[in-house]
């Protein structure tokens, strides 16, 4: 096992393509697998379809060095691999539950390539999955296709990853813990080994455990973040009652406790993306099966669910009834650096003011193209953050871009018909702003 160096990793999408790039830099031949022939022409062109800094700087380094290959053909790249790495998507079903379709046909395949196989492979399951997928789902669906048996034949761990949009690579690179849960002892040292050979003297902790613990601890951590970020936005709306209350504050007070944490209190208009919204539901959802109510869990979801709507609350506070008003809506991604706009907070909001009749007019330095796609012809769209503001009544800060954060209040003055700005990341000075502009704040008590 100690010449382990051909990878196979399923899905292209963030954790499957940036996993399977960062190890085919890292010494290891890699096959990443999907599913369309489209898509592996384009990955195997150097496009990877989807922005991350650095991504494509390093496709292309790896494919020049002839490290990396997108296929179609999971059994040729089974054959020639020692493991392969489950990366494929786990959206929600419509009741919140999740969706494991991707997960079983994946499983299907490998256990059919495992058949014509006679060496050991070494499945590692890295989507996020609810308890117990891995060893009722993946492996027994493994185990039947390919009449091999798991722990003998082939190896089987959940290794979950914590890596963000827009920061992927950096993450893969630095995370700072690995998890590997493993069916039986031979899997989770394989696996190790990989990782010790893959971080060299920058091997971060490493948590070994068994396989449903580790899906756990994805679910737990995702529940986690989301639920600093609902406490601290509830936390926001006690300051707005507060005069002279502030939320920036009162996050760097708590914060500097060491058992609390600086990260991920930043109040704002709730949490989007991809995982949060899916992961915090399919928890509630799973917990809800095994017959226990996680009251907390709902509460992080509710609290989430009315947070955009603030900023409708406080732009009706700056300029009254919005029917017929021109709101500049600045930023739409689900956050900033990148073009995804899966969950967004924007979209809630937009819908919103749509309903109240309100004409918008929105600008994000990525994400116009998604935003297309959602709202066609329903809203205006600008080409700047300036050419946004131009006459309108009033402006949302809805993604916290660094561009809109250089925007002064005299630019706000000059272009704006009606200067009043509702700041829903915190980007802009209280104190400074205030004294120039109608501006309301979340989590500003005046
Ligand atoms: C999140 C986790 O941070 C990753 O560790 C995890 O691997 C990933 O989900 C996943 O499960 O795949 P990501 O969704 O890329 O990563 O984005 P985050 O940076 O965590 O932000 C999520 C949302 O929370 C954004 O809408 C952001 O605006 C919001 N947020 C974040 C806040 O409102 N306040 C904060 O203090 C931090």
């Amino acid at each position: 096992m100690d010449t382990i160096k051909r990878i196979s990793v399923f899905g292209v999408g963030y954790v499957g393509l940036c996993t399977a790039v960062c190890f085919a830099n890292k010494g290891f031949k890699v096959f990443s697998i999907t599913t369309t022939p489209e898509k592996a022409e384009k990955i195997n062109s150097g496009n990877p379809i989807i922005y991350e800094p650095g991504l494509e700087k390093m496709l292309k380094k790896a494919l020049k060095k002839k490290t990396f290959y997108c296929t179609i053909d999971y059994k040729y790249a089974i054959a020639n691999s020692d493991i392969s790495f489950i990366a494929v998507g786990t959206p929600s079903l419509p009741d919140g539950s999740i969706d494991l379709s991707q997960i079983k046909s994946v499983s299907k395949n490998i256990g059919e390539a495992l058949k014509e196989k006679k060496d050991y492979h070494l499945i590692v399951v890295k989507s996020t999955v609810v308890p117990n997928t891995s060893e009722k789902i993946v492996k027994k669906i493994i185990e039947e296709e390919s009449n091999k048996k798991c722990g003998k034949d082939f190896g089987l761990c959940m290794n979950p990853e914590f890596l963000r949009e827009g920061e992927a690579i950096y993450d893969t690179l630095n995370p700072d813990r690995i998890i590997i849960g493993g069916y039986d002892k031979k899997s989770i040292n394989t696996l190790e080994k990989i990782y010790k050979k893959f971080y060299g003297k920058k091997l971060p902790p490493i948590i070994k455990t068994n396989l449903s613990t580790a899906e756990l601890i994805k679910y737990a951590s995702n529940a986690f973040l989301a639920m600093k970020i609902s406490f601290i936005n509830t936390i926001a709306n006690i300051c707005e009652k507060i005069p002279g209350a502030d939320i920036v504050e009162v996050a760097k007070g708590i914060g500097l406790d060491k058992r609390i944490g600086a990260y991920f209190l930043n109040a704002g208009l709730g949490y989007g993306g991809s995982c949060f919204p899916k992961d915090v539901k399919a928890l509630i959802a799973f917990s809800k099966e095994l017959g226990y109510d996680p009251l907390l869990i709902e509460s992080v979801e509710e609290v989430n669910k009315n947070q955009p709507y603030k900023a409708i609350e406080l732009a009706k506070k700056l300029i009254g009834n919005l029917e017929n008003k021109r709101i500049a809506i600045l930023g739409l991604a689900f956050k900033p650096n990148t073009d995804d706009m899966r969950e967004a907070v924007s979209i809630k909001i937009i819908n919103k003011l749509l309903e109240e009749k309100a004409e918008i007019i929105a600008y994000d330095p990525m994400a116009i193209e998604n935003a297309r796609k959602i709202f066609g012809e329903k809203i205006k769209y600008a080409s700047s953050a300036i050419d946004c503001i131009k006459n309108a009544d009033c402006c949302i800060i809805v993604t916290e871009w660094d561009e809109f954060k250089k925007i002064k209040p005299e630019a706000f003055i000059k272009y704006m018909r009606n200067p009043a700005i509702v700041d829903g990341r915190r980007i802009y000075d209280p104190k400074k702003y205030s004294k120039k502009i109608k501006i309301e704040f979340i989590g500003y008590g005046k």
